[in-house]
């Protein structure tokens, strides 16, 4: 694949965990294992490629509604999941971000998410966000609570941008969305105003760096115009 058609900034709904659970006749909580050991497969081959920023979506604001069992579960497995991933940043020169309301998360999981940047500030291979108790519109409406007051009129798109979690971030140039909803649920509104959608059936603990590949070279096809004729 020629060297500029490789996107330098990915971000994934990594969606399916249930459904592939159901498909196998596994519980689901199975499914979310599964998934979480496909994040780490991936994220190797994210890094493999030299992209520089790396995005996933790993809890939302709104995945709180689900049964308290399936909730407790999701975050036994970032208990046991986190450290891992950061054994695994600090082998890769990667450098952990959080996206998301993290305050709000519970003391011990907060902590965690803490020491995961603290101990990567200094990596500078790929910059690794992951979206924990993210929203999109949670993230919009604390960003503008944290603007002045006498600071509103001279704002513009770029000063917004910094006010969001994802300030120094790229906005995605591919978005990629397994299990095959058409949707975004309440992901990176304002960061996705360009990139490039890649959806596919496969469910995210199926998705392989194959697929990974699939999604690359279909970007690399894409003519991206931002509104001009080019
Ligand atoms: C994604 O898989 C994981 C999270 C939302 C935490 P799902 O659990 O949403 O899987 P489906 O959509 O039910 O198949
Ligand atoms: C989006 O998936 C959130 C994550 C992948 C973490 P959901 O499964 O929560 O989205 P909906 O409910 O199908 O829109
Ligand atoms: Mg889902």
């Amino acid at each position: 694949m020629e060297e500029e058609k490789i996107p330098q900034s990915i971000a994934i709904i990594m969606d399916g965990n249930g459904r592939y659970a159901k498909k196998n006749n596994l519980p689901i909580a199975i499914g979310h294992k599964n998934g979480c050991d496909n994040l780490e497969v991936i994220l190797e081959e994210v890094v493999r490629l030299h992209i520089k920023y790396f995005t996933v979506y790993a809890f939302s604001t709104e995945n709180w509604k689900r049964s308290k069992e399936e909730v407790n579960n999701l975050m036994s497995l970032f208990h046991i999941y986190m450290p891992r991933i950061l054994k695994k940043a600090l082998n890769n020169n990667v450098k952990i971000h959080f996206i998301g309301d993290i305050e709000s998360l519970d003391e011990e999981l907060k902590n965690m998410c803490y020491e995961m940047i603290n101990q990567t500030k200094n990596m500078t291979g790929t910059i690794f966000s992951i979206a924990f108790n993210y929203g999109s519109r949670n993230e919009i409406i604390r960003a503008i609570k944290k603007i002045k007051i006498e600071d509103i009129n001279n704002l513009d798109e770029e000063k917004f941008s910094t006010y969001l979690d994802t300030n120094g971030i790229k906005d995605p140039d591919l978005l990629i969305r397994t299990s095959g909803e058409c949707r975004l649920s309440n992901f990176l509104l304002w960061q996705i105003s360009y990139s490039e959608i890649y959806i596919t059936n496969v469910f995210w603990p199926e998705f392989s760096i194959d697929e990974l590949h699939k999604a690359l070279s279909q970007y690399s096809m894409r003519e991206r115009r931002y509104g001009t004729r080019v």
